[in-house]
């Protein structure tokens, strides 16, 4: 099929590049032109694993192009991506004004019966507006639809050739069939239902994903109260096959550039429409709260942090990308300064871009932890879990924060750290 996707952001590029690798035309569309260079060039401008041999091989091979003219990605294709960001506004509700421009910037190009499906977050009612903006500027025939992304950074490439379920949002029964030939090769899930439920299914999985991890995280402050282990209590519910052991790794709360996001937007979308007195208020608020909140737990555990040579391992959101929107690290490392700490940093990827009064990043985490009174190890980087910590020891008390519950305690205070942890008691 001809397939054009407007928008090479994470989302973007990932599924332009998986539809090319199936043999179909995809022209990736951007209207930064140094996007369109470096993406033509075969230069991902973040780390993903395995995207970059992917989109190096679906351009040598034809089947991918970028441009950043509306008239050259439109022209001929049957199905339209719109996979642009969708910020939230003052108001804490999605702005859908990147989503509302490319609906009218492709409008005069469009093919009769293109598909012009919504794969960006948005809110209920977003396809019909975007109907009603395509309609003002061309007598074309077309439909729109809403296919929600459920894909996750660091397995972006695997969960797109195989994603648990592929959810079409349309009330029309030939895009159906059209969008549900174009995803069979990859799921045989596919769940048609009306747009609005599509993009309301978006956020409801978001924001339960985001309700269960905040759950956890209050489960093990209330373990650190009694000696109980969250780790044990985890594997105590989780048989229950309405509950599952999966996710359900408590921390110093959720980040990235979609959970923090997506709940906000919701429960501003709910106090939009009424309904004030919401739990995703609430989540949201939680989470927000949660780094101070233990960062102060620890101090006090500790001695305080003011002056402590403080390593924190772990820059990115989660491991196995680059990325540092609304990472845990952002919210500790402000903590530790406004505290006077002096802090190391280490990332096997990511790079701190944040403010660095005390703060130096190291290029090994040998470096980061040469001097430290205390180790945090924020996230399940597996350079971090599998590091030898006992070859690091110094001859001074030190305090290991076992921020992800990913170490043997036994082990760790084998090797004379003072080890805490997030609700082992
Ligand atoms: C999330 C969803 O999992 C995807 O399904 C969705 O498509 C994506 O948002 C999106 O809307 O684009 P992602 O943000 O990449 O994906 O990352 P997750 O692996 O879900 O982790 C989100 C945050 O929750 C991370 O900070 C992670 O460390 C934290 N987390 C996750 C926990 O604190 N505990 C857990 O048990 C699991």
């Amino acid at each position: 099929m001809k397939i054009a996707c407007i928008g090479t952001g994470f989302v973007g590029v990932v599924t332009s590049a998986i539809f090319a690798s199936h043999g179909h035309e995809v022209v990736g569309l951007d209207i930064d032109e140094n996007k369109v260079k470096s993406l033509s060039n075969g230069e991902v401008p973040f780390f993903e694993p395995g995207l970059s041999e992917l989109l190096k091989k679906t351009l040598a091979d034809g089947h991918l192009t970028f441009t950043n003219s509306y008239k050259k990605a439109i022209s001929n294709a049957e199905i339209i991506f719109i996979m642009v960001g969708t910020p939230s506004a003052a108001d804490g509700q999605a702005d859908l004004k990147y989503v509302f421009a490319a609906a009218e910037s492709m409008a005069p190009y469009l093919k009769k019966e293109a598909v012009v499906v919504v794969k960006s977050t948005v809110p209920p009612g977003t396809s019909k507006e975007v109907a009603k903006i395509i309609k003002q500027k061309t007598k074309t025939s077309f439909t729109t639809a809403s296919v929600p992304e459920f894909l996750r950074e660091g397995s972006a490439v695997e969960d797109t050739l195989h994603p648990s379920r592929v959810v079409i949002g349309t009330t029309d029964k030939k895009t159906g069939e059209k969008l549900t030939q174009l995803h069979r090769p990859l799921s045989d899930k596919i769940i048609i239902m009306k747009p609005e439920s599509a993009q309301m299914a978006k956020y409801a999985s978001n924001t339960y994903l985001a309700t269960r991890i905040t759950f956890i995280n209050q489960i093990a402050d209330l373990c650190e109260k009694n000696g109980a282990d969250v780790e044990e209590v985890v594997a105590g519910i989780g048989e229950d096959p309405r509950i599952g052991t999966h996710y359900w790794y408590p921390g110093f709360g959720y980040g990235g550039s979609c959970f923090p996001k997506d709940v906000s937007e919701l429960a501003a979308y709910s106090r939009a429409v009424g309904e004030s007195n919401n739990l995703m208020n609430k989540v949201h608020e939680l989470n927000l709260a949660r780094t101070p909140y233990l960062m102060e737990k620890m101090g006090q555990k500790i001695g305080g942090w003011k002056d402590k040579q403080v390593a924190v391992l772990g820059l990115s959101f989660k491991p196995n990308t680059d990325d540092t929107r609304e990472a845990p690290s952002t919210a500790i490392i402000k903590y530790l300064q406004q505290q006077k700490a002096n802090i190391f940093g280490f990332d096997p990827r990511a790079k701190w871009s944040g403010e660095t009064t005390n703060f130096s990043q190291k290029k090994s985490l040998e470096e980061a932890v040469a001097h430290a009174d205390v180790i945090i190890a924020v996230i399940e980087w597996p350079e971090i879990i599998s590091f030898d910590f006992s070859k690091t020891k110094l001859n001074k008390p030190q305090f290991f924060i076992d921020g992800r519950n990913q170490f043997d305690p036994a082990t760790i205070k084998n090797w004379n750290y003072i080890y805490l942890s997030i609700g082992r008691g």
